[in-house]
């Protein structure tokens, strides 16, 4: 049997976030379809560095494993965001902003210390998380990093990163990503960071899409501006919602035909997408494997399920998995089956 690993294998990584219970429950699944993995929370700042000069790498550690034992190559997520981080990194003893030269000492050794670890291992970084404003007229998001180093924080934590591992291929990563004017926000972030010469490779388009929202035309006009950036492009987190993002229904217990045709729809507009942008997308990660477990079930609407994968409950591939690998066979120029 094809699987969607193989299917895409002379175009991109097919990559899902786990954590250590879907590493057991969904193994045969990501053995199966997937040859990337994202740990979903376990290496961000919280869960790793939860106190000073204290780092838990157990969790990361086992997923790096679970990784190499299956010849599967692994995503860092993340290294510098404003969600997830303690509010001890920030703060002196007294609770007041530490000086910028002490935020940059502090994140230079967080850097340092997670990539010195994965040196070599962990192929790709998202270096910086979700930097930009969805605000009008704002282009960096307030966060403590802006606050207290300063809009050249971004730079800083780019050339940490590539002085520790410089093979290591560096992401600016965000969400909103194919709106169209944060999507100028984030050229002229990366775009400066180049003008700069600051060592960034990638940009990731999370893609957290729904049945509705972004539009095709969106999402492409996102992708060609980006790609005249000439970085690669990862597709980082992507999953599709069956819920408009103002939906607050809770009623609903099943996804209907009518949602599962339109995902499937979707899935396959997505893939043709990424396939016609694919001298520039190296790699397609789904936020998750299967609809057993997904972060947007109970989020951001309480009591409500989500079915946002290609996979059902069960591990069966939904009508999405079938028009995922359709979108590839027009353009292909030989099929894998052949
Ligand atoms: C953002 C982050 C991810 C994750 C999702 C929600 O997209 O980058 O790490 O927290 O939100 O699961």
């Amino acid at each position: 049997m094809q699987t969607l690993k193989d299917y895409f294998t002379d175009q991109f990584l097919i990559g899902a976030a786990v954590n250590t219970e879907t590493i057991q429950r969904d193994q045969m699944l990501l053995k199966t379809h997937f040859n990337s993995i994202t740990a979903e929370n376990e290496m961000k700042f919280e869960e790793i560095h939860p106190e000073p000069n204290h780092y838990h790498f157990d969790i990361a550690d086992q997923i790096l494993s679970f990784a190499e034992e299956n010849g599967m190559a692994l995503r860092g997520h993340t290294l510098v965001w404003h969600n997830q981080t303690p509010e001890w990194f920030f703060t002196d003893e007294y609770g007041e902003n530490v000086s910028r030269e002490e935020l940059l000492k502090r994140m230079k050794e967080h850097i340092e210390t997670i990539i010195t670890r994965y040196k070599g291992r962990v192929y790709a970084w998202d270096v910086v998380n979700e930097a930009i404003s969805d605000h009008d007229g704002e282009q960096l998001r307030q966060s403590k990093w802006l606050e207290i180093i300063g809009e050249d924080f971004i730079d800083y934590a780019f050339k940490y990163a590539h002085a520790v591992d410089p093979e290591a291929l560096l992401f600016y990563n965000d969400y909103n990503e194919s709106n169209p004017e944060k999507s100028k926000k984030i050229y002229q972030l990366v775009k400066g960071l180049l003008d700069r010469g600051v060592p960034i490779h990638g940009i990731g388009l999370q893609a957290h899409w729904n049945l509705y929202d972004p539009s095709y035309q969106d999402i492409e006009r996102a992708l060609k501006c980006y790609s005249e950036l000439g970085l690669q492009l990862h597709i980082t987190e992507m999953d599709v919602s069956m819920f408009e993002f103002g939906d607050q229904r809770v009623d609903i217990k099943e996804p209907t035909k009518e949602m599962l045709y339109l995902q499937a729809e979707r899935y396959q507009r997505f893939f043709e997408l990424f396939l016609q942008y694919q001298d520039h997308i190296s790699s397609v990660t789904f936020w998750g494997v299967s609809d057993y477990y997904t972060w947007l079930s109970n989020f951001p609407v309480k009591g409500r399920r989500n079915w946002p994968f290609v996979f059902d409950q069960m591990g069966d591939p939904k009508p999405a998995y079938d028009r995922i690998i359709q979108s590839y066979l027009p353009s292909a120029v030989g099929s894998p089956a052949d």
